[in-house]
Order: C-alpha cells, then structure tokens, then sequence
C-alpha cells in the first residue's frame, strides 16, 4: 500500500484527481469505481475543471458507483444517482448508457444485485476503484460483520452511519436504513484502488485500517491485502499515523 500524505483537502483531492486523470489517459476505456459522500467532491471538481480545459475525454469510460441508498425514488435529491449527476456526470462528456448505480427502487433486490454484479463482470471487472471511508470503518456501504461480504447485497446501516449520514437529510428521520451495496470482494477484484481520506473524524479509523489487524469488524482493513491500493490523506486524517510515528523516535 502507498500512503501518500496531503496538506490539505484542496491537495488530497488534486493528487486523486491526477491518478484518475492518469488512468483515462493511459486506457480511455477504463472501467472506474466511483464513490458518493463529502469526500471525493473535490476530486469529482477537479476532474470537471479538467474537462472543461480539454485535457480528460470521458467518452470512452464506463463507471460503476459502490453503493445506492434503498427505497429512495431515482429522482430524489438525496439519492446516490442524482449526487453523482449534480456533482459529475452532468458537467462531462458521459453518456447515461456509460454509467451504472445498483437501483434503490428494484422491485427484487436480490436480482437487482445479480444484475449488478454480472454488468461489472461483463465490463471486464473495475480497472480503478476510489474509496472513501466510513467512521465505522465501511467501505462502500459495507458495514462492520462477522464476515467480509462477497458481491452486491442488501444492507442495513448502523447506527453510526444513519448519524453521520443524517447531514445529508432535512432530518435525521428521513435517512434510509437499508442500502444496496457492491460486496468487498468485488471491490477487492478491482485491479487498483485509490482510498481517500480527509478531517480528524477518519484519523483513529484510518489507524486501525491500515495498521491494525484486518477483521470484518473494521471492513477497510481489508484492503491491507490488495496488491495496489494508493491512499490519499490530508493531514486531519493522517494526524493519529504520523503522531504514532513520531513517538517512536525518542
Ligand atoms: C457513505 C458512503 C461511503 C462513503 C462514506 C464516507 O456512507 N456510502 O461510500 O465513503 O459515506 O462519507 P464522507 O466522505 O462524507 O465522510
């Protein structure tokens, strides 16, 4: 694992937004894995800026979002659909063909997850993933278990996630309790992976990720096992590994 540590956000989002660009660049018809919350916005800013200045064609690539909130309608403004088209999709050169979000509505959700999990095995599998990182640990909307998650499923969100989530919502009440989300394995198939993390609030759990024992219960700690994962912190998210650090030196 690469840990590349940022000043700033500003700086986080600026080096993702190079890898991504890299990755277009080099197959412009590369799978990407994208991810939803605070995070990656600078990130998905950053690659606009680059479009509207020509140097990033979008037209060739085919995406795959990790996660969608359940029972929330495909028009509703809280929806993992309609974030990625107000924060990205609508600002580039991207067909609606070209991208995919599990839907939160699907009568079966069980075949809408084989549905799910078969469209990225078709594309040939996720090229490049970006993570974020919940507080509790979860990767996509991979909650804390006793097992790590295979493919897509549906999941019910912890208490803590409902909590940081709520932000999101006009009121804590209104945040879905159940989502659909790409399994661990699916994103551990993923030939890289670029973990993001920003503010203090990461920096206990971006610890115990990377550096402590790789259990279900604290689900991004498995990706200590991919072959090539590059993690962006800034410094808020970086401030418990690098305090570690320094107390080794007397
Ligand atoms: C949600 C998403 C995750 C995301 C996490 C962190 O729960 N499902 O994919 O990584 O939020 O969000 P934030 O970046 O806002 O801290």
């Amino acid at each position: 694992m690469r840990i590349v540590l940022s000043d700033t956000y500003r700086d986080m989002s600026r080096k993702a937004a190079y890898i991504v660009a890299s990755q277009i660049i080099l197959n412009p018809r590369s799978v990407l894995g994208f991810a939803t919350g605070e995070t990656p916005l600078g990130l998905y800013r950053m690659l606009i800026s680059m479009y509207w200045a020509g140097d990033l064609d979008f037209s060739g690539i085919t995406t795959f979002n990790l996660d969608e909130y359940y029972g929330l309608s495909e028009e509703s403004p809280y929806s993992y659909r309609f974030y990625m088209k107000k924060n990205l999709f609508q600002h580039i050169n991207i067909r609606e063909d070209q991208w995919h979000i599990p839907r939160g509505t699907a009568e079966n959700v069980e075949e809408e997850c084989r549905r799910y999990d078969r469209a990225i095995e078709k594309a040939g599998g996720i090229d490049l993933q970006i993570l974020g990182l919940g507080v509790d640990g979860h990767i996509g909307f991979n909650e804390p278990d006793e097992k790590f998650e295979g493919g897509t499923h549906l999941v019910e969100l912890q208490e803590s996630t409902l909590k940081a989530n709520a932000r999101f919502f006009p009121s804590p009440e209104e945040v879905p309790r159940f989502a659909l989300s790409m399994g661990i394995k699916t994103i551990m198939k993923a030939k890289k992976i670029l973990l993001l993390a920003s503010g203090a609030s990461k920096a206990d759990v971006i610890y115990e990720a990377l550096q402590g024992e790789v259990i279900p219960e604290l689900p991004a700690s498995i990706l200590q096992l991919h072959p090539d994962v590059t993690c962006i912190l800034d410094g808020g998210a970086a401030s418990r590994l690098e305090k570690e650090r320094d107390e080794r030196f007397s």
